[in-house]
């Protein structure tokens, strides 16, 4: 095993290579022809094709990225879970897309080109999972960084990840991962920066964004939702208290507030 943080049993990580990762999908594809026949495992195939992508150069690159970060780090951050490998239940559970760590380098890039001055704002990770963009926040000077995460086999790793995280760029010493229901999520009376790296289909997504509006409203204050592989970005696009700030393919990047130029002044 690669990793020093053993994930919980039943949890494959499926970062070991190429070869591993063609084991694991060529097992998949055989369970599910023996259960779903190979018209309904053709079927199954387009909404699953993600195994299929993890063929492709970028992806491989990207695994060998993911596992260098925890090899660097004493870390087990990289896995890629099946929704039914998380141990979940519950109203959300349905919703809920599986695990995959944030990419370190795009990551940095998206946080790094915030508007803001960290120090007065506090990092969210919506669907924390193992904790990989927890690590990565702390290497900004935020107030604080705080995950919550469905899976409570998930958010069990990522405590130990951050016990043991190391790392010389670290600007940020309060760290947490908390596990719950986004939906029921009480939301810290801060600025904030709510990072969401698709974690669940629209139905959920509405649901937290309806709450943090709420909590925006009792308590006026800078906000910013980062929206990384934006699949439903339209529930966003609704909203009368949120303002677009950036947009592209994968990403988008909503505020509460106007941006002011005295703060840009500031963050610079
Ligand atoms: C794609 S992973 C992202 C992991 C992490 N944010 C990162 O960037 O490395 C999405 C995570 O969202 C979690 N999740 C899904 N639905 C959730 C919900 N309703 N409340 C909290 N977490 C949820 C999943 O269990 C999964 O760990």
């Amino acid at each position: 095993m690669a990793y020093d943080v053993p994930l919980p049993e039943g949890m494959k990580s499926d970062v070991g290579g190429w070869a591993e990762s063609a084991a694991v999908i060529a097992r998949k594809i055989h369970l599910l022809v023996r259960r779903e026949g190979l018209r309904g495992t053709l079927r199954l195939a387009r909404h699953k094709y993600r195994y299929v992508a993890e063929f492709t150069p970028a992806r491989r690159r990207a695994r060998r990225e993911l596992s260098e970060f925890d090899r660097a780090h004493g870390v087990s951050t990289s896995a890629i879970l099946d929704p039914s490998e998380l141990g979940i239940a519950g109203p959300s559970a349905a919703f809920c897309f599986g695990h995959q760590p944030s990419p370190p380098e795009r990551f940095a890039e998206i946080i790094g080109g915030l508007p803001i001055r960290f120090e007065d704002f506090v990092f969210v990770d919506v669907g924390s999972g193992l904790g990989r963009a927890l690590l990565l926040a702390a290497e900004f000077p935020f107030q604080r960084v705080v995950g919550i995460e469905l899976s409570a086999e998930l958010d069990d790793v990522a405590r130990t990840n951050i016990a043991r995280y190391a790392s010389p760029r670290q600007r940020c010493r309060q760290i947490e991962s908390i596990v719950g229901d986004a939906v029921t999520f009480a939301w810290p009376p801060t600025p904030l920066v709510v990072y969401l790296y698709n974690p669940f289909d629209a139905p959920v997504l509405s649901r937290v964004v309806q709450s943090l509006e709420a909590s925006l409203a009792a308590r006026p204050r800078d906000a910013l939702v980062v929206y990384y592989y934006a699949k439903f970005r339209e529930v966003l696009a609704s909203r009368a208290t949120l303002t677009l700030l950036q947009a592209d393919d994968e990403l988008v990047i909503y505020r509460s507030i106007p941006v002011h130029e005295d703060e840009d002044r500031r963050a610079a």
